[in-house]
């Protein structure tokens, strides 16, 4: 059962992702640096051009820019409808994008169905990070990546999150502000 607690919590952190001014510059701002990490977790990816990827908080849809040719399909979950719209316009001569304003502790899909399932600079803003990737993980049938602000979770702290989920996460060695982790479900 949800807690009021999480919602507030929630409600807040969407207020925030709202911000005219933050949705304004966030491109400027993190184009570079979440390119980077978009390039470091390729590699570990199920790539698959008749495939689908989840990406939860996709924010303004930079990860789109570079993953748009990858997939089939591209679903991106985010709570902040002021981010999304940027998403929007960015993939307006797409067809093969979704965007869904949603909670990513509840995800609006049935269990094991995406091959691949991302999630970047999203787990800190969340209550309770463990009840996330448990539901990163009840989608997928593949491979879960997620990275997640250092300055915010500690590689320790992230370590005994990840052991608690019951799956096997190794941590990607990076330079990135982030850790990066991989999962893949067997
Ligand atoms: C730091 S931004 C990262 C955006 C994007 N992943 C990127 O690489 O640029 C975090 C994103 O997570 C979204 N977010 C925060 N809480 C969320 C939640 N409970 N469910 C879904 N998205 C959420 C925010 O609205 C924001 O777009």
């Amino acid at each position: 059962m949800p807690e009021l607690g999480d919602f507030l919590y929630k409600k807040r952190i969407m207020k925030l992702y709202n911000e005219p001014e933050y949705v304004k510059t966030y491109d400027r701002r993190y184009d570079t640096i979440q390119l980077a990490k978009y390039n470091t977790i390729l590699p570990y990816l199920n790539i698959n051009h008749s495939g689908w990827i989840l990406d939860v908080g996709v924010g303004t849809g930079l990860l789109l820019k570079k993953f748009i040719n990858q997939w089939a399909l591209i679903v991106g979950i985010d709570l902040s409808l002021s981010m999304l719209k940027v998403a929007k316009k960015r993939i307006k001569n797409y067809t093969k994008v979704e965007l869904i304003l949603a909670d990513a502790d509840h995800l609006p899909f049935k269990e094991d169905i995406f091959p691949t399932v991302t999630t970047f600079t999203l787990l800190q803003n969340m209550p309770n990070p463990l009840n996330t990737i448990k539901e990163l993980i009840r989608v997928s049938n593949g491979v879960v990546a997620i990275t997640v602000l250092k300055k915010k979770i500690d590689e320790i702290s992230l370590q005994e999150i990840l052991q608690k989920s019951g799956k096997q996460f190794s941590v990607i060695e990076s330079e990135s502000e982030d850790i990066l982790a991989v999962c893949y479900i067997v």
